[in-house]
């Protein structure tokens, strides 16, 4: 395959402006540094498409779109990465030209290429098996069949069968060229306790989960078998190319039907999705057995502000769910709810009914998510003065949540209706609930504090993304308190997983600590900040090889494959990139100073009636056009990850770096008594070292924790032996963190002076 060669991406990267790209198509206002104008990707009437001229990206502060200018034109245009890179090209007059991958690019490029290539080799393996062996017919076929399943949708999701014998998959992959490694990395195939390998899917029938982009990144494999003792359904594991909690099942399908139908209907599973889809109502997707994550709302909210949730009328369920969807509403999505014919799921519903009585149900049957709570909450307290006021708080504390004011304000107005209760003492709860959320975040941010003053870190200037108590210890206690509450041996399925939201696994908690540490990179990278070396002598490091340094010092790695996937491509741009880039920039700026000492100095001397004022004033233009020299070379070397990464042909890496150079970051304490107020890049030397050891803080509590959890099952079984040994490693786990604290205390990056 053919690459866009550097040197004319490197051209395009310093002739397209942003401002001017978008400008094609949007027509804009300046805003202060900013430039802003209504957004084209969706509909609105008070602009909040905001175009930043120096990082050169564009974003909707509303539906979240935007990017570089090469993101833009590939949304806007709808065309590819490379169709993009050439439009750009041409706007510009800027020649083609073209190369080959090198070894290296080739070799990071073909483990992901790879894996997308294998999967998308066993979807059409699958679909063949199934529609074209007498197994595959008699079994698979027929299933799809009699659950009324018709050939459109079977093509559409690309359904299909894995025969019940052997290895076939791998045998036939393996002719086909493709290597046993990349079977394996993407889960296709398993293997045994002697090192052999099956195919992890067989005898099932095969639903491939698509990227946003239709790429294959995995897929659920569900049993025909009735037997209890078999697994319903095997889904691929985790892997470089498939994070669970970041896709959503039929999504790529769906996505264009929820835009343009401006709602995304939200269900269980797959079949849920499927039929549905079949029956003519195209905007469905489902979480498929995860609970719904933040990254998934913000997909969601990618395309829409609004979202229906459809549930099987089970009130178990519904109750268990009730609580997750107060982080929907915080993420400012307009959520309703339509509950579905006792006995019914969506997938019997749309079987059973004409696309028209889906449509009309689904109308008839909408409720306002805040109004549906109110009832169902009511509906068991009517005589129950107690449960009445806890189910009123409740309520009261979801509206709480809401960003929007105007939207919060009609809530209360209706709410005071159906609960019979004066406006102004829901106004005044909910506002005592808004003061509370404030309160408590503040005052986790004194007991990270207290913590910093122990330990020399401050947890929440670290995890700034992460909602208010999303330290290990809240999250691990949250998921214990909702296991308690759903009963401890449910099955992800009882409690109707699609709708919970805290992801409890440890990539979950850890999530925000990674994300504020590629943060970090991504917008200082290359920034070098002071240090000493072996020798105690004074010397510099840059961001980046600071982070690594104590990633490799702890053996950290990101759990988010995005994320090593990201640092990689900073080594590649260093290695390829910065030399050139650098060596451009600075003779540009040089050109510019030079001019400037030109028209200055031409200025000077028509003005200047003495010599010595000549020299006087010489000697202050030099200054200032120096500064403005180093500044500029400054302000390159703070943007040379923005600017590249934004143009990498990656997808998720554009667009986590878009979002990660757009999001608005606090400091918490901003000394705007004095004439200079302090901004994060001022105060990197303390605030980078306190992230990374949040992280490891969050690490190792994630390690406690799990410690926490096997001591207390051996205690309860009388093991003795083992709770021994489990509270000796605890010990030493919290030595180590102790360690941290130490080192972090009289390492690296000396204080400001
Ligand atoms: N799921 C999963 N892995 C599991 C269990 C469930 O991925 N181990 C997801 C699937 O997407 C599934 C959904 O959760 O579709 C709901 O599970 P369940 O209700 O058990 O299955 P149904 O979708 O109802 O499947 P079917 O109608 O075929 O029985
Ligand atoms: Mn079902």
């Amino acid at each position: 395959m053919n690459r866009i060669d550097r040197e004319t991406i490197q051209k395009i990267l310093d002739t397209a402006d942003i401002v001017d790209v978008v400008s094609d198509f949007v027509t804009l206002k300046r805003r202060g540094a900013n430039y802003i104008g209504l957004c084209p990707f969706h509909n609105e009437r008070t602009p909040s498409f905001s175009v930043s001229k120096s990082k050169g990206i564009c974003k909707c502060f509303s539906c979240g779109k935007g990017g570089s200018p090469v993101n833009f034109i590939m949304e806007h245009e709808k065309m590819s990465f490379n169709e993009a890179l050439r439009y750009l090209a041409k706007k510009y007059n800027i020649e083609i030209k073209e190369r080959e991958m090198t070894d290296s690019e080739r070799a990071a490029e073909s483990d992901r290429e790879n894996m997308f290539n294998v999967n998308e080799f066993a979807m059409r393996h699958f679909e063949k098996n199934m529609l074209e062996t007498d197994e595959g017919r008699d079994i698979g076929y027929s299933y799809f069949r009699e659950r009324g399943i018709n050939d459109t949708a079977i093509k559409r999701f690309r359904l299909g069968y894995s025969l019940e014998r052997g290895n076939q998959l791998l045998q036939q992959a393996k002719a086909a060229g493709f290597s046993e490694k990349y079977l394996v990395e993407t889960g296709l195939e398993a293997r045994r306790e002697d090192g052999s390998l099956y195919d992890r899917f067989r005898g099932r029938v095969i639903y491939p989960v698509h990227t946003i982009s239709g790429k294959v990144v995995a897929f659920g494999g569900r049993t025909l078998r009735s037997d209890k003792k078999v697994a319903k359904y095997v889904n691929s594991p985790e892997s470089s190319i498939y994070s669970k909690s970041r896709e959503l099942y039929g999504l790529y399908q769906a996505k264009k039907a929820i835009s343009e139908k401006d709602k995304c209907i939200l269900v269980e599973g797959y079949m849920d999705v499927i039929s549905m889809s079949q029956s003519g109502i195209e905007n469905v997707v489902a979480s498929s057995g995860t609970s719904l994550t933040q990254g998934q709302i913000r997909l969601i909210h990618r395309f829409t502000d609004n979202v229906t949730l459809i549930y099987d009328s089970d009130p178990a369920g519904i109750k268990a769910s009730l609580r997750g969807i107060d982080l929907l509403l915080a993420e400012g999505l307009n959520m309703k709810v339509v509950l579905l014919p006792d006995g019914d799921d969506p997938d019997s519903f749309a079987q059973s009914h004409s696309t028209t009585e889906v449509e009309e149900y689904i109308a008839a049957h909408e409720t306002d998510f805040i109004r549906f709570k109110t009832e169902i909450l009511l509906k068991d307290v009517a005589n129950d003065p107690i449960g009445r006021s806890r189910a009123i708080t409740d309520i009261v504390k979801s509206i709480s949540v809401i960003p929007d004011d105007i939207v919060r304000s009609l809530y209360v107005k209706e709410c005071s209706r159906t609960l019979d209760i004066d406006e102004k003492v829901l106004l005044q709860q909910i506002k005592k609930f808004i003061t509370e959320q404030a309160e408590q975040r503040a005052q986790q941010q004194a007991r990270d504090k207290a913590r910093e003053s122990i330990n020399g870190a401050d947890l929440q200037t670290a995890a700034p993304n992460a909602a208010p108590q999303a330290t290990a210890e809240a999250v691990a206690s949250e998921a214990a308190a909702q296991t308690a509450a759903t009963g401890t041996n449910a099955t992800p399925t009882t409690v109707n997983p699609a709708f919970m939201v805290a992801d409890r696994t440890r990539a979950g908690v850890l999530a925000p600590y990674e994300r504020d540490i590629v943060r970090y990179i991504v917008r200082y990278g290359m920034v070098e900040l002071p240090t000493i070396d072996d020798n105690d002598q004074p010397t510099t490091i840059r961001v980046i090889d600071y982070v690594l340094q104590e990633f490799e010092f702890d053996n950290i790695t990101f759990t988010n494959p995005l994320y090593s996937r990201l640092v990689d491509e900073c080594r590649a741009l260093i290695d390829s990139d910065w030399a050139s880039d650098r060596e451009t920039a600075e003779k540009n700026s040089l050109e510019q100073r030079a001019k400037h000492w030109e028209e200055g100095t031409a200025e000077i001397r028509n003005t200047a009636e003495t010599l010595e004022l000549i020299q006087q004033k010489e000697r202050m233009l030099l200054e200032a056009i120096d500064t403005e020299h180093f500044a500029r070379l400054d302000r390159h070397t703070e943007l040379f990850f923005i600017r590249w990464l934004t143009y990498s042909p990656d997808d998720d890496i554009r667009t986590l770096v878009t979002d990660l150079a757009t999001s608005k970051h606090k400091l918490s304490k901003v000394h705007s008594k004095y004439s200079h107020i302090e901004t994060e890049r001022d105060r990197l030397q303390e605030l980078l070292p306190r992230a990374i050891y949040a992280l490891k803080n969050a690490i190792l509590q994630c390690d406690m924790r799990l410690k926490h959890d096997s001591l207390n099952a051996a205690a309860k079984q009388g093991d003795m032996e083992t709770v021994k040994k489990l509270m000796l490693e605890m010990a030493d786990l919290d030595k180590l963190r102790r360690d941290y604290a130490q080192k972090l205390g009289d390492r690296v990056v000396l204080p400001k002076g």
